[in-house]
C-alpha cells in the first residue's frame, strides 16, 4: 500500500490551510493510500533543535524519530502552510531542521566532508507544497522573488532527492469568495489525482 505523509502547520484549525489538507486527505483515502497526518500545532511539535542533536542524525524526542521513519517510507509528501514573512511558520521550520536530517533525508559520500554536495535519500515519487497567502502572486514574485519556491524546491526537496516537486500558493485568502476557495480545493483534488 502506498503511503502519503501529510503535514499541516497552521495554528488556526479553521484556516484555509486546514481545509486544503482535509481535501487532500479525503482524495488520498479515495485513491487507496495509507495516510499519516501530522498537525504540528495540535501535536505540540517541539521545533527546537537541541544541542545534544549536534550530529543531527538521531534524537531523544520519540516524536522526531517517528516523523523520520515515516518520511523515509513516504511515497508522497504533502505540506500545507501559510506564507509567513516569505517563510514557513517557525514550527514547520523546526520540523525541517529536525526531521529532514542527515542519514534520513540526505547523506554524504563516504570519505567526503560536509562541504560536499549531499546525496538525497528520500524515496518519495513526488512532494507537494500548498501555501496560502494574502499577497497577490504578481507582487510576491516581483517584490519578494517568491522565496517559498526557492526554499521548498531547491534548498529542501531537490537536495533530499525528490525531483518531482509541485507547489501552489493560493490567495489572496483575505477577501476571497466561497467560490474562489471552492475552486482552489477542486484544483488540489485534481492535482493530487494526477500525481497519485
Ligand atoms: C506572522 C504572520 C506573517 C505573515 N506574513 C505574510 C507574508 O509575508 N505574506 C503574505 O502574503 N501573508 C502573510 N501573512 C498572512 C497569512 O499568509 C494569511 O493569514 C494566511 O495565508 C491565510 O490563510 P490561512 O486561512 O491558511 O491561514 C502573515 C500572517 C502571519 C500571522
Amino acid at each position: 500500500m502506498m503511503l502519503a505523509l501529510v503535514v499541516v502547520a497552521n495554528p488556526n484549525s479553521s484556516s484555509m490551510s486546514h481545509a486544503m489538507a482535509a481535501e487532500a486527505q479525503q482524495t488520498l483515502q479515495q485513491l487507496g493510500y495509507q495516510l499519516v497526518i501530522h498537525d504540528l500545532y495540535a501535536e505540540r511539535f517541539d521545533p527546537i533543535q537541541r544541542s545534544n542533536e549536534s550530529q543531527n542524525n538521531s534524537s531523544h524526542d520519540q516524536l522526531v524519530e517517528r516523523y523520520c521513519s515515516e518520511i523515509a517510507r513516504a511515497d508522497l509528501i504533502l505540506i500545507f502552510h501559510p506564507n509567513w514573512w516569505g517563510q514557513p511558520p517557525a514550527i514547520l521550520k523546526g520540523w525541517v531542521d529536525r526531521v529532514l536530517r542527515l542519514d534520513t533525508a540526505y547523506r554524504y559520500e563516504e570519505n567526503a566532508d560536509f562541504s560536499a554536495v549531499p546525496l538525497g535519500l528520500l524515496k518519495a515519487k513526488c512532494a507537494l507544497v500548498f501555501n496560502t497567502s494574502n499577497t497577490p502572486a504578481k507582487r510576491e514574485m516581483a517584490v519578494f522573488g517568491d522565496p517559498l519556491e526557492q526554499i521548498w524546491r531547491n534548498c529542501i526537496f531537490d537536495l533530499c532527492g525528490v525531483k518531482n516537486f509541485i507547489r501552489r500558493m493560493y490567495g489572496p485568502v483575505s477577501g476571497s469568495t466561497p467560490e474562489e476557495r471552492a475552486a482552489w480545493l477542486a484544483e488540489i483534488k485534481d492535482l493530487i489525482k494526477s500525481v497519485a
